[in-house]
């Protein structure tokens, strides 16, 4: 197979990034992968802010850039080609990178490769693994919740996936119900380890239907409810908290191992090989969740996979991947490429409505 060396570009949220990895006959290669996150930016207000992240976007992507070709030991004229997020994502965010990558390709000469977002997320067990297709993903961060069957690089089948938040942002808000700081998830995952999952009720809602649809919003009203029970009698003590977060981060587990059970069901439909689960996003990270759901591939035979950390949140590399993977299908884009805030990976799905601090969703 001819070596293949792309420059990858990922702005669509609130990380600024790029990267260069190189694929031949032997297994992909990271050569660099630089991500300038903007936390502290949007700590002030709750949320990632639209404006202040395209601006900082746009500020930061030449460096980064520079950045990632210096340390891969390339210049851009040896690379075959610029990968750039497309969408889905905030719209300023997403226009500074395609415009960044029309630009370098225009100087250069190079082919441009426009990526959705959460296909770089749904090919990275093949860039960390080389897994083959088709395979069970299920993409589970602060701005996505879906299952798909990747049957290809261009192929998604969208199984079912969140009505309304995305978990990550449950635990968000969560945390910020209970005075832990932000990102939410870690701090809850920290205090639930000390808490008693049994002591409040929380639902577990849409396991009474049959498709793989989640949805987890009631989940913080129960638990606001549930809190402001507790302050009725008096304040809030340590031990209050630790039990509403375990309790909290039971019920996301027990929703995500329910529906993830329905989606095996119906990915082992197709018989594939080796069988093949994999996860990504930040809420990948609960150990809680990941017990779950390793138990459960061990129970129905598949391979459990889930990416190094720094692989399954957002980053550079997954885009330069899934460029390559569409270059070998000679699906390239020209000047005319969109940046587009809303993509959704499986064109024949319906859509999905539903807000949520990381912008559109697929
Ligand atoms: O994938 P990611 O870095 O960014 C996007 O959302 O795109 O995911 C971040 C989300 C945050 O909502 C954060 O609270 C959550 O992942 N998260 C966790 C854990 N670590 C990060 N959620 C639960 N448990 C964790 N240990
Ligand atoms: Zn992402």
């Amino acid at each position: 197979m001819a070596s293949l060396t792309l420059l990858g570009i990922e702005s669509s949220c609130d990380d600024t990034a790029a990267a260069v990895v190189r694929h031949g006959d032997a297994a992909p290669e990271i050569l660099s992968s630089v991500v300038a996150g903007q936390t502290a930016l949007h700590a002030g207000f709750g949320g990632v802010v639209p404006e202040i992240a395209a601006r900082a976007h746009a500020e930061k992507l030449d460096h980064c850039v520079e950045q990632a070709l210096a340390k891969a030991g390339i210049a851009l004229r040896d690379c075959d080609g610029v990968a750039v997020t497309a969408g889905p994502g905030l719209i300023g965010g997403v226009l500074s990178g395609v415009m960044c990558a029309k630009g370098l390709c225009a100087g250069a000469g190079l082919p441009l490769i426009g990526v959705n977002h959460l296909a770089g997320h749904a090919l990275t067990p093949r860039l960390t693994d080389m897994v083959e297709f088709p395979y069970l993903m299920l993409l589970v961060s602060g701005g996505h919740c879906q299952f798909l069957l990747v049957q290809g690089a261009d192929r998604f089948t969208r199984l079912g996936g969140t009505i309304d938040d995305a978990p990550g942002e449950a635990f968000d808000k969560t945390a910020k119900l209970l005075g832990l700081p932000q990102p939410g998830g870690p701090a809850v995952q920290a205090e639930a380890e000390k808490g008693d999952a049994r002591r409040f009720a929380f639902p577990r809602p849409l396991l009474d239907r049959a498709d793989m649809d989640m949805s987890f919003s009631g989940l913080k009203t129960a638990l606001l409810r549930e809190r402001d029970k507790v302050m009725e009698n008096g304040a809030l003590h340590a031990q209050d908290r630790a039990d509403l977060c375990a309790g909290f981060q039971a019920a996301v587990r027990d929703v995500l191992v329910a529906k993830s059970r329905r989606a095996i069901a119906a990915y082992l439909a197709l018989s594939p090989q080796e069988p093949v689960f994999a996860v990504a996003g930040g809420v990948a990270a609960n150990s809680a969740i990941r017990e779950g759901l390793l138990a459960l591939c061990a129970e129905s035979g598949l391979r459990f996979l889930a990416p190094p950390l720094p692989l399954c949140t957002d980053n550079a590399a997954m885009i330069a991947w899934a460029g390559i993977e569409r270059y070998r299908l000679a699906l390239f884009d020209d000047m005319t490429l969109a940046a587009r805030p809303r993509w959704p990976l499986d064109r024949a799905a319906q859509p999905m409505l539903g807000s949520g601090k990381k912008g559109a969703k697929a």
